[in-house]
C-alpha cells in the first residue's frame, strides 16, 4: 500500500518531534519514499541528520538552500507529494496553515498541494483546547484536511490532558485510510467477521477454539486501504484495532450473527472469516460451576448459521476451513449456504496464529484459483481482487 508512495513528512517544533523518528523509520521501511521537511523550530528538537539517516533522502530546512534539489523549486515536493502528512503538527504551524501562510518550505507545501495533507497535532492541552487553536482546526477539517486528535495522557508540561501526539500506528493507518480514498473499493460497504467466537459455560469458562483472527483483521484492513467503508465485527482476539474502521466487539455465535445483522444493512458484500462456534452449551450456569464429580458432561446444541440465516441483497464470502476433501467440502458450503465465493482454508497446514495462509478460491461456476502460500495481508487483497469484480459484474 505505502510502497512506492510519496510522503512529504513536515516536522514542526515540538517536543514530540522525536517520535517522528519512529514514524519516518516505519514509512520508510513499508516502502515509502519519504521526504522530511523540518521547520526551523523543528531543528531545535532533532537534527536534520535523523532523518536524513533514516530516509535515505535529502531533508529540506531551507526554502532558499541552494544546494537542496527541492528548494530551488519551492512547489515540487508539493507536486510530488501522494500525501502530505505533519507529525507533530504544533499550534503555530495550524495556525499559519489555517491563514494560508507560506513562509516556509512547509506551508508553502500545503499551500500548493493537490495531495491529502494529514495534520497530527501535539501540543500543550491549554494551547489544544484554545477557541483559537479549536476554530483554526475546524477550519482545516472543512477543507478537506485529515486531523488527527491528539491523545490523552500526561505532557511536558507535566499537565495531564489531551495533546499528546498519537501512536505511530495510528497515524499510518490514516495515512493508508486516505490514500486509498481512489481504491477500487471506494464507496463501497463492506462487512467482514473475524476471530473464534466464545461460548459460555459459565460466567467464568468458555468454549473457542484456536482462530487468532488475523485474516479477518487483515481483510478489514485491505478493503479500508482500498477504499470501502469497514464495519469489523470481532470475536475476542488480540489485536489492535484497525484505524478508520468501525469495530463492533461480539463474544458468543447468537452475539455475532446480531451484530452482522444489524451490520448488513446497506452492505455491498459480506466477508465472513470469523471460526463461529458450532455448537453452544445448551444452558450456561448462572453461577461458576463445581468441581463435584469426577466427570462432567456438557449438552451442546447448535448455534445459528450467520452465513446462512442472514440474508438480504448483498455478495457473500465464506470460508471453509477443512482437514480433509477441501475442495469438494468447500464448494458443498457455497451450494448450501448460497455464496458468490468461498475461501477454502487447508488447516492441516499450521494457519493458526501464522502470519500467511495457503487457500484456494471457489466461486459459483466451479473455477478454483489455488493461491500460494501468501502472507494474510496478500490472501486479503487477492479475496477483495475478486470481490471487487463480483461487485463491479453485478453493477452492469
Ligand atoms: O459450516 P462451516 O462452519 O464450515 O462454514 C464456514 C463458514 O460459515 C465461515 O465463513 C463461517 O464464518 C461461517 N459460519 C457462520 N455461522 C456458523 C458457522 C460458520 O456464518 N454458525
Amino acid at each position: 500500500m505505502l510502497a512506492s508512495k510519496t510522503v512529504v513528512l513536515g516536522v514542526t517544533g515540538g517536543i514530540a518531534a522525536y517520535k517522528a523518528a519512529d514514524l519516518a523509520s516505519k514509512l520508510t521501511q513499508a516502502g515509502a519514499k519519504v521526504d522530511v521537511i523540518m521547520t526551523e523550530a523543528a531543528t531545535r528538537f532533532v537534527t536534520p541528520l535523523t532523518f536524513r539517516a533514516i530516509t535515505g533522502r535529502p531533508v529540506v530546512t531551507d526554502m532558499f538552500d541552494l544546494a537542496s534539489e527541492w528548494s530551488i523549486e519551492h512547489v515540487a515536493l508539493a507536486d510530488a507529494a501522494d500525501v502530505v502528512v505533519i507529525a507533530p503538527a504544533t499550534a503555530n504551524t495550524i495556525a499559519r496553515i489555517a491563514g494560508g501562510v507560506a513562509d516556509d518550505m512547509l506551508s508553502c507545501t500545503v499551500l500548493a498541494t493537490k495531495a491529502p495533507v494529514v495534520l497530527a497535532p501535539a501540543m500543550d492541552v491549554n494551547m489544544f483546547e484554545n477557541a483559537v487553536t479549536q476554530e483554526n482546526l475546524d477550519r482545516l477539517r472543512a477543507r478537506g484536511f485529515t486531523i488527527i486528535d491528539p491523545g490523552y495522557g500526561r505532557l511536558a508540561s507535566g499537565k495531564i490532558g489531551r495533546g499528546r501526539l498519537v501512536e505511530t500506528e495510528k497515524i499510518i493507518g490514516t495515512i493508508q485510510l486516505v490514500l486509498g480514498r481512489k481504491g477500487d473499493l471506494a464507496g463501497k460497504r463492506i462487512v467482514v467477521t473475524a476471530g473464534g467466537t466464545q461460548e459460555p459455560i459459565d460466567p467464568v469458562r468458555v468454549i473457542t477454539n484456536r482462530s487468532s483472527g488475523k485474516m479477518g483483521y487483515a481483510i478489514a484492513e485491505a478493503a479500508r486501504d482500498r477504499g470501502a467503508t469497514v464495519t469489523l465485527v470481532a470475536a475476542p482476539a488480540s489485536l489492535s484495532e484497525p484505524v478508520g474502521v468501525e469495530v463492533v466487539h461480539v463474544g458468543s455465535a447468537v452475539q455475532m450473527k446480531e451484530a452482522v445483522a444489524k451490520a448488513v444493512v446497506q452492505v455491498d458484500a459480506l466477508i465472513m472469516a470469523a471460526a463461529v462456534a458450532d455448537y453452544q452449551p445448551k444452558a450456561p450456569a448462572k453461577e461458576k460451576v463445581k468441581k463435584t464429580s469426577d466427570t462432567l458432561t456438557l449438552a451442546l446444541v447448535r448455534t445459528p448459521d450467520i452465513l446462512s440465516e442472514v440474508r438480504g441483497d448483498f455478495i457473500r464470502v465464506g470460508f471453509a476451513a477443512e482437514s480433509d476433501n477441501l475442495v469438494e467440502n468447500a464448494r458443498q458450503k457455497l451450494v448450501s449456504k448460497q455464496l458468490d465465493l468461498i475461501v477454502a482454508n487447508d488447516i492441516t497446514q499450521d494457519v493458526f496464529g501464522a502470519d500467511t495462509n495457503k487457500v484456494i478460491l471457489i466461486d459459483r461456476s466451479g473455477n478454483t484459483e489455488d493461491l500460494p502460500l501468501l502472507t494474510k495481508r496478500d490472501v486479503a487483497d487477492r479475496i477483495l481482487d475478486r470481490t471487487s469484480k463480483l461487485l463491479r459484474d453485478r453493477s452492469v
